[in-house]
């Protein structure tokens, strides 16, 4: 999967961009505020998803305008491609010249994986980020476990409603045990799916880890869970020997939205103890890991975007970003231009005030 050529229009502060990109590195520098990340985040949005920044689609055209265009000619499935979006700010999508139901279609045509700063909450912040992380890269793999976890979200919130009524004697237990053991069914396959990336992920990511650290440090990844429980019997037999405490404190104790996700690097856990260029590596490591996952299932290679992934990470480890990642594209943004000096082929832009030029 390669980007070609990306144009934009009216996109944030990108009034009017194109880019042509090396099929291997490409690297974006210049100076805050200029427009780096906007460019990634461009590109990002051809994957279907929303923003990574969390953005909503009207806050993606520039001020003081009506809509935002942006275009894309890029490989996929062996073929040249041209994807369109445009914002008005409602947004519309069409790929190879058809309009597309849903913009989210896009998804499956267009791979890519994105390293934020911000995705630091992964090793930093508390267990929900690191679910998250798991639900979104599953999901994009196997989009029928989005709807399961739909379901389980939907049954604990109604289990968890049941449990504050039955504090106040109010509650139908029938209700509650059928929660239960829809929680346990939609529990049960949400385990195995995560067990089974976990599996894949623990078979990827230590070695790209070992790779970034100049072969120095491991990584080790595990799936935390409550003891014991592994099946759809176990978690409805834990729900029901812990039903009355759940009553008191009105909320589900067991199931997998209270699972966690431990890294350790040689043997040390990677959030308490990691430095800043550890924990940044643990998670550009989770991310080519996310590619190299999307590659062996898919078949296709996606484009990584790094946006501001340098920064706080030693020569050999910005070595191995820029000149170790083979066979495919990378899109790296950067605001101190001395690793271009280290970057043996590839391309560099520069970014001012949303515009850019090669060089
Ligand atoms: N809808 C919009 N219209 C116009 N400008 C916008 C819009 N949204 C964001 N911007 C501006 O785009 C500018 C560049 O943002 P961007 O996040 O791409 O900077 P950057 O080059 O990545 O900087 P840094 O190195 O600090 O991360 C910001 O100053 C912001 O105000
Ligand atoms: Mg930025």
């Amino acid at each position: 999967m390669t980007v070609k050529r990306l144009t934009a229009h009216n996109f944030r502060n990108l009034k009017e961009i194109e880019l042509e990109a090396d099929s291997g590195v490409n690297i974006i520098y210049g100076q805050n505020a200029q427009g780096k990340t906007n460019l990634l985040e461009c590109i990002w949005l051809f994957t279907g998803a929303k923003s990574f920044r969390g953005a909503k689609d009207t806050e993606l055209v520039s001020f003081g305008c009506e809509s935002a265009h942006i275009a894309m000619d890029f490989t996929a499935h062996g073929r040249e491609q041209t994807a369109r979006i445009i914002f008005t700010p409602r947004r519309q999508a069409e790929l190879n010249g058809i309009k597309l139901a849903l913009p989210s279609k896009l998804a499956g045509e267009f791979y890519a994986v994105i390293f934020s700063p911000d995705h630091l909450s992964l090793i930093k912040d508390g267990p929900s980020e690191r679910r998250r992380f798991l639900d979104l890269a599953i999901g994009q793999l196997w989009p029928g476990y989005i709807e399961v976890l739909r379901q389980y979200n939907r049954a604990v919130s109604q289990r968890n409603l049941l449990l504050k009524k039955a504090r106040e004697r109010a509650a139908d237990c029938n209700t509650l045990e059928a929660f239960e053991r829809e929680i346990a069914r939609s529990g049960a396959v949400i385990m195995n799916y995560r067990s089974r990336y976990i599996e894949i992920l623990n078979s990827t990511a230590p070695e790209i880890y070992h790779n970034i650290s100049g072969k120095k440090e491991r990584l080790s990844i595990e799936y935390v869970r409550k003891e014991g429980l592994f099946t759809e019997s176990d978690l409805a037999e834990a729900l029901e020997s812990r039903r009355q405490q759940d009553i008191l404190s009105g909320t589900t104790s067991v199931g997998p939205h209270r699972d966690d996700l431990e890294f350790e690097i040689s043997g040390t856990k990677a959030g308490k103890y990691g430095s800043q260029g550890q924990q940044r590596s643990v998670v550009l490591a989770l991310k080519l890991a996310e590619a190299q996952i999307i590659k062996q299932i898919t078949g296709e290679q996606p484009v990584a975007l790094l946006d501001d992934v340098m920064s706080e990470l030693d020569t050999v480890r910005q070595d191995y970003i820029l000149n170790h990642i083979k066979g495919w594209q990378v899109l790296i943004t950067c605001c101190d231009p001395s690793p271009i000096t280290k970057l043996i082929n590839g391309k560099v832009f520069y970014m001012q005030g949303g515009r850019l030029c090669e060089g």
